[in-house]
Order: structure tokens, then sequence, then C-alpha cells
């Protein structure tokens, strides 16, 4: 059928399809329902009162867990609330407010940081809230493009920073490999204005199928004498609730004796008693075993986008190992159309450009889907709707 009619056919049955946020399904949830049952006992082993204030970095098994999830060692690692962006928040904030041992950013006239492109929007919408001045940066598929961040690095001297997601980043599911982070370590440490590099691992343990283990950086950084410039980030936000799981934090000792009088200042202690439910949850549960079943749920979502996408064979895509999501790539001049045709159609898509810094994608060419949260059947024809959309764009522009 031609692309105008069946565009017609779906409009006249006034959908409603979402492929917006990169949530779990409630069939994901549901794999860690016995620990919301778990009852922990109020006292942990050292007679530490769950229940209390206190433990501003968290309980030290939980932080094991963290430092599991994230592979580095525990004693980088702190478990806080239950989200690693808010983590971020505090983090910048305290950069902008006292800064990391060479001024509070806020007192920079402009403070710049890196952002890989496409990247994740709400890294975007921090910096854009907290008026911190974005620089995009080309991805390579193995992470940022080196000379490029060595160019503006070397003539920007307002660039503080960079964004990272490592592995299966958001939105181009690409895994930074080892000479990538070795190159952004030596750039990175090296400036003399201690400039961070924001290591969001927020996908470190979300395969699809095989494992992959992704490097871990601080080992890498302290064998260069670079430890300090690392931030990591990560939450078991897509491990066991999202919304109410831990978020954590990891960075070396000089770091975390600058951060923790600020961090002590903005709150008493997190909340032990769900960091004790997680611990004991995969005390009896195997981590990686639950993720297998996580990707059980998932692998034949990202399976169904990739053949209605094939049979459409317009633009192109990624075709990601893990993490939640898949990059569309049209024509360029062709994102906000099919976007604005979806959304007569009745699917919502994420807003053209918000893969970008500012929302501006200059080539108006990419659309991240976000396949996980809703049924097979949803997306069926979530991704019915979408090829019939990109296919108009294409014909009719
Ligand atoms: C790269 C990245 N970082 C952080 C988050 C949010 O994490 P949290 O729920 O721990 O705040 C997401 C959620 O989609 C994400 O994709």
């Amino acid at each position: 059928m031609e692309y105008s009619a069946k565009f017609e056919e779906l409009k006249s049955k006034n959908l409603s399809l979402d492929l917006t946020r990169g949530k779990p399904s409630s069939a994901q949830l549901d794999l860690s329902n016995a620990m919301g049952e778990l009852m922990v006992k109020n006292l942990d082993k050292d007679g530490l009162d769950l229940r209390n204030y206190g433990e501003i970095t968290g309980l030290a098994s939980c932080r094991k867990l963290g430092s599991q999830i994230l592979g580095c060692t525990e004693d980088l690692v702190w478990a806080g609330g239950n989200s690693s962006l808010s983590l971020m928040s505090q983090y910048l904030s305290f950069l902008l407010v006292e800064g990391n041992g060479a001024g509070p950013w806020g007192a920079q006239e402009r403070v710049s940081v890196l952002c890989p492109v496409p990247g994740y929007d709400r890294h975007f919408k921090l910096c854009e809230t907290f008026g911190i001045n974005m620089i995009p940066v080309p991805l390579t598929g193995e992470g940022p493009n080196l000379e490029e961040v060595k160019r503006l690095v070397d003539e920007d001297k307002s660039i503080r920073g960079i964004w990272c997601v490592p592995k299966y980043s958001n939105p181009t599911g690409e895994v930074y490999s080892k000479k990538n982070m070795e190159g952004l370590l030596d750039i990175f440490g090296k400036s003399d204005n201690k400039s961070v590099i924001f290591w969001d691992n927020a996908y470190a343990v979300h395969d699809l199928s095989d494992q992959l283990p992704l490097d871990d950086i601080f080992d890498i950084a302290f064998k260069r004498g670079h430890e300090d410039c690392v931030v990591e980030f990560g939450s078991t936000s897509k491990i066991t609730f999202a919304g109410a799981g831990i978020g954590f934090i990891a960075m070396s000792k000089a770091n975390q004796a600058l951060f923790l009088p600020f961090y002590s200042a903005l709150m008493i202690g997190p909340d032990k008693l769900n960091q004790a439910k997680h611990v004991r949850f995969f005390q009896e549960n195997d981590l990686m075993e639950h993720m297998k079943l996580h990707a059980e749920i998932i692998r034949p979502k990202f399976e169904l986008v990739e053949r209605q996408l094939k049979s459409l064979g317009l633009g192109s895509w990624t075709s990601p190992k893990g993490g939640y999501f898949v990059l569309f790539e049209s024509e360029k001049g062709l994102a906000r159309k099919i976007i604005s045709y979806a959304s007569e159609l009745g699917l919502k898509l994420t807003p053209a450009g918000s893969t970008h810094p500012y929302g501006v994608d200059e080539d108006d060419k990419y659309i991240r889907l976000a396949p996980t949260a809703c049924s097979l059947e949803e997306l069926e024809a979530a991704m019915e709707v979408f090829s019939c959309c990109v296919g108009l764009a294409y014909t009719q522009g």
C-alpha cells in the first residue's frame, strides 16, 4: 500500500503509543518483586540501626554491590539515594559552588563541558539548568573523537569536563574502547584545571546476550596517575526498580575528601533500609543471572525493531548489544517531519534534536527509539506507524 493511504488507515485507528523513555517494562520490574517483600533486620551485623540517620556514604555492603555493578574497587564507591541523576546534579552543584580544587566553576565567566553526540538528553538538561555551556563533539563508534576533543580542549580554556556513557551509550549503543579511555584520560588528566570526566556507567551490566566486560576506567587511570579526573555514576534503576533503586557515585579518595563536606551539608544519610534490601536480594539472586532475565524480556523487542527497520529498508539504525535504545538515522532534514507525522498518528517519539545539546541536531536526522517499556504487541503497532511515517517523509518530504 502506498504510504499516504497507509497513513490515513493508521490515522483512523486513533492509536496511543509511546516510544519515548527508556523505562523497564512491568514484566522487568516484576523480576525484583521479591525484594519489596524482603524483611531486613533493624540492625545490621555491626549493630548499625538502619532506620536512623547516618552512614552518609552508604552501607559498606551496598557500596560493595555498587562496585560489582560498576566494575571498580569498593573503596571508591558511595551508595546514595534512589537515582544516579540526582548524584550527578549534586556533584555539579559542588563543582559550581566550591569546585574540586581549582576554584568554583560558578566563579568563571564561562564554563563549558564537552557533550559527545548523539547523547543523553538529561545530561544536556542538567547543564542547561545549571548554566553550563555545552560543546558537542562527535562519537566514533568506540567513544568520542579524540582528535576533536584534544583540539577543543587545547583551544578553549573554559572546558572543564566531558560527559561519557561508556557502555551501550544512550542512544548510540556504542561501547568505549580501552584506547579511547586512555586517550580521554591523557587529555583530561593532563589539563591543569582539574577537569572532570563524568563517567555515567548507567548500562554497566545491561547486556542483551553475551556479557561484555568494560575496562575499569579507574584501573587505567591509576596506572597513568590520572584517577582524580574521573567521577563515575551508576544505579540499579534498570536492575531492580526505576525510581526506587540505589544510585552510586565513585571517585578517588582525594575527590571523596573534597566532596564529603558539601555532600554532608545536603543530607544526613541515605535510605539504608532500601540499601540493605538490595544487598540481601543480591545475596539470594546472582546479579548477572538476574540481568539475563531482563535480557530475555527485552531482547525480542530489539529483534522486532531490527526486523521492522530492515523490511522498511530506509535510513540506517544501530543494532546495540545492550542498553535501552535504538538510534535511527534518516536522510538529513527528515527527523522533525517523521516525528510530527508520528504524533499525528498517536505515536509519541522523543522530540527531534533531543539527542543534542540545546535540542539542536543541525542535520535533523536522529531519532531515538526506546522499545523496552511497551508490550511486544504495542511495539509492533508502534513500529508499523514509525515505518509508515519514515516512508511518507522519504517519499513526500
Ligand atoms: C545514561 C543514563 N544515565 C542516567 C540515567 C538515569 O539514571 P537514574 O535512574 O539512576 O537517575 C539514564 C536513564 O535513562 C540514562 O540513560
